[in-house]
């Protein structure tokens, strides 16, 4: 049998008594989309920050790709090709759309000589297509400081994308987007990555059962139901779970 990507074994996070991450226990394979669902404080942001590194677990293991990454840096877990999408916006505000691109593909060409040469036509070429693929086009020049929300959003998402993570980690790229722009990006996700190990943190379960390939639920920090989208839908724990904070939200 074909290793996972990525292993989770029994991982925990409990600084206080109190644990937010407990016993998760998850195997995602490679090309799989798996979206990461659950209700407010589940600790799914949490989860997503001890697989990239800017936490440590307290417990267990995580072992990418045969080797274990629990307790390294995020440079370092960035560097073994973990890319992320956080659930507010990161990119270097003062550059312009095309800069920061290019500054997200270059994190694929090695150090040194090659780099340099790398600055040059191909990269310019590359970022351009890019651009053109996440309908940026006519805000290139703009520095992302001065971009709305979405194609903030947008402009990260593809940065995410351009790096060509080996596992590419979501936390709600769509948030406070509406439903069009963001049906758009969930659209690039799947046209773009779908060479890609994907995991995605989403509220908009509509959203969540057309692009995974697998849906985890996480409640109180344990994985409370994990399957297809249908057999999660149709969980009668989870629908429990998602009683009374959102009724009918996931019939
Ligand atoms: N560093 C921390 N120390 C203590 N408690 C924390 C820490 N980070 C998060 N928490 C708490 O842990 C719980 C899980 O938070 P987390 O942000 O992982 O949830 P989430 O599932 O991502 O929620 P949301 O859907 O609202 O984004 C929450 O109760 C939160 O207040
Ligand atoms: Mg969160």
């Amino acid at each position: 049998m074909n290793r996972p990507l990525l292993d989770l074994q029994a991982v925990g996070y409990a600084p206080a008594r109190q644990p937010i991450v407990a016993e998760v226990t998850l195997q995602v394979r490679r090309g799989e989309r798996l979206a990461l669902i659950g209700p407010n404080g589940a600790g799914k942001s949490t989860l997503f920050q001890l697989i990239g590194g800017m936490l440590a677990p307290t417990a267990g293991r995580i072992v990418l790709d045969g080797r274990r990454i629990d307790g390294c840096s995020p440079d370092r877990i960035a560097r073994c090709g973990v890319g992320r999408m956080f659930q507010s916006p990161q990119m270097f505000p003062g550059l312009s759309v095309a800069d920061n691109l290019r500054c997200a593909l270059l994190r694929r060409v090695p150090a040194g000589l090659l780099r340099r040469v790398a600055t040059d036509s191909a990269l310019q070429r590359d970022a351009a297509r890019w651009i053109g693929d996440l309908g940026l086009s006519a805000l290139a020049d703009r520095p992302a400081q001065t971009l709305d929300h979405a194609s903030l959003r947008t402009l990260e998402l593809g940065m995410a994308l351009a790096g060509e993570p080996v596992l590419l980690l979501l936390d709600e790229p769509t948030a406070v987007i509406d439903r069009p722009q963001a049906a758009r990006l969930l659209d690039l996700v799947a046209a773009r990555g779908a060479d890609r190990t994907l995991l995605v943190i989403e509220h908009d379960l509509d959203a969540v059962f057309r692009l995974a390939t697998r849906v985890v639920v996480l409640h109180q920090g344990r994985v409370l139901a994990d399957g297809t989208p249908s057999a999660v839908r149709a969980d009668p724990r989870v629908q429990q779970v998602y009683l009374g904070m959102d009724p009918g939200a996931i019939a």
